[in-house]
């Protein structure tokens, strides 16, 4: 267990988790925090398509993060694998509590898969924050579609080793 341990614990996603994280995903400022935004951000129908998908991918590690008993956002780890990459997302009534670097020391420790690879927009500096306390070194700067920026962004990419 990871140096944070007992903030927060990853379980399972459950059917009752999905209207919270429809709440997390579809919040106009943390869509624009994150800028990298799907369909699913937006629409109810992809959603769901979304999440019945993760959770029935065995090649997707999808946790809830729980925080006194109430979920409080999510965080995986997914993609081919030679690409395996982090992802999470908290609700932002619960920001600037840990929950996130917590959450992701978690996955870590479950996941032992390495190299380690994640994306952020370059002004996301919570989000790298978060991976540098959890060990991950920025490795390159490009451009990406920041759709919930209407347009291209500046992005980092970062490998934990
Ligand atoms: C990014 C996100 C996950 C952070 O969640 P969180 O639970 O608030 O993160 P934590 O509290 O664990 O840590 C945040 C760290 O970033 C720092 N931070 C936050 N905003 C910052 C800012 N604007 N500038 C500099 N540092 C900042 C905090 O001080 C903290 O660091 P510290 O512990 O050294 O003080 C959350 O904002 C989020 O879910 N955003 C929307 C989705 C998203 O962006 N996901 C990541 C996509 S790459």
């Amino acid at each position: 267990m990871g140096a944070t341990a007992g903030m927060i614990s990853l379980r399972e996603v459950v059917d009752s988790d999905l209207p919270t994280f429809w709440e997390h995903l579809t919040d106009p400022a943390a869509q624009y925090v994150a800028a990298v935004t799907r369909g699913y951000h937006y629409d109810r129908t992809l959603f769901d398509r979304y999440w019945a998908r993760v959770r029935s991918d065995p090649e997707v590690v999808m946790r809830t993060v729980v925080a006194d008993g109430v979920p409080v956002g999510h965080a995986a780890v997914y993609g081919p694998p030679d690409e395996r990459e982090v992802t999470y997302w908290i609700g932002r009534t619960h920001w600037g509590r840990g929950f996130a670097t917590a959450a992701l020391a978690e996955l870590l420790d479950l996941v032992s898969t390495r190299p380690l690879h994640a994306h952020a927009a370059a002004d996301n500096a919570g989000s790298i924050r978060v991976l540098e306390k959890c060990g991950f070194v920025i490795t390159g700067h490009g451009r990406g579609m920041g759709r919930a920026r209407g347009g291209e962004i500046d992005e980092v990419s970062l490998i934990l080793a």
